[in-house]
């Protein structure tokens, strides 16, 4: 690493407050409910599954919601939510050794009747921890509708604070960095659910990913947002980092939305490399420091360069 880089952690410890298992869903705020909600509802085909005051509710299918749409400052990383693996009582006992302020809440959101609320590091983004949603009842589709949510990137001024705080508490392993400035970092077999770019300058939401059932199904997207002239900010393209083949797109707020297929997967936790691909570099593929060089943007073609402005 070069000088100066920050020492960040890598290692998961064997037993963390929290062990996060999935990414739930994210909170989208903003001034103009009916136009995100539109956007999502509309343009990429997720479902309403419910309206409770000025909250609009989505889904891309089994959960109650993927995301939620609410009235508020223009905030495009309002609030996570994340299952966890074991119990909520023992993950309460478990962040109360640490010294870990949280919430106790029953019935935080429709869909969840018993969560941990407490506060992300740094930007004080409320996560709410819960064992599983309720269904939406809405039914899978065949059609353009994303497969699942997927990821969700954000700034930070502290890389090894984003670290610590999703590798030592949350739970999260390491999955790779870009030179000392962009980590991701996973909960299961994905490549990465979590990724933090540092910046002193830009804070919130970098992007949040949808994942497409494959190449086609992306297609199928792009052709229906081409037809709504909702324009591709970067992409069609092919991430080093991830290896996923990708579009990035905004919401009526320019909050990014990434379409995503062909993630990298880790389906060996004692290896811990990633399912071999044509399309990797080395073999096995791991966790890895990637020089920031073009490639490990895009394999295909050009940075866009708003992506990686820090
Ligand atoms: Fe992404």
């Amino acid at each position: 690493m070069e000088s100066g880089t920050p020492q960040l952690r890598t290692d998961t410890p064997e037993t963390t407050p929290v062990d996060v298992s999935k990414l739930g869903f994210h909170v989208v705020t903003t001034q103009d409910v009916g136009a995100i909600a539109a956007h999502y509802e509309e343009a990429l085909q997720l479902a309403r599954s419910g309206e409770e005051g000025d909250t609009v509710y989505l889904t891309t299918a089994g959960d109650h919601h993927s995301v939620a749409i609410r009235k508020g400052e223009p905030h495009g990383r309002a609030g996570l939510g994340f299952e966890i693996h074991g119990t909520l009582d023992e993950t309460a006992e478990r962040l109360t050794a640490a010294g870990i302020d949280f919430e106790r809440r029953s019935d935080p959101e429709p869909g969840i009747g018993d969560a941990i609320v407490m506060s992300e590091f740094e930007s004080g983004t409320p996560i709410t921890l819960y064992k599983n949603q309720g269904s939406s009842g809405v039914g899978s589709v065949v059609g353009v509708r994303p497969a699942k949510l997927g990821h969700i990137a954000s700034f930070v001024e502290d890389l090894a604070a984003g670290h610590e705080f999703y590798l030592g508490v949350m739970g999260f392993r390491w999955a790779d960095t870009i030179g000392d400035f962009f980590s991701f970092l996973r909960c299961n077999a994905d490549h990465h659910v979590v990724n933090m770019m540092t910046s002193k300058k830009r804070h919130g939401l970098h992007h949040v990913a949808y994942e497409m059932r494959d190449f086609m199904h992306l297609k199928e997207m792009l052709d229906h947002l081409g037809a709504r002239d909702i324009r591709m900010a970067w992409g069609p393209g092919r991430h080093g980092v991830g290896h996923n083949i990708f579009t990035y797109h905004p919401d009526p707020d320019g909050n990014f939305i990434e379409l995503f297929t062909e993630i990298d997967m880790i389906a060996d936790e004692e290896t811990g490399t990633f399912e071999p691909r044509p399309w990797h570099e080395e073999w096995p593929q791991g966790p890895k420091f990637w020089t920031p060089e073009p490639a490990a943007a895009n394999k295909w073609g050009w940075i866009n360069p708003d992506f990686m402005d820090h």
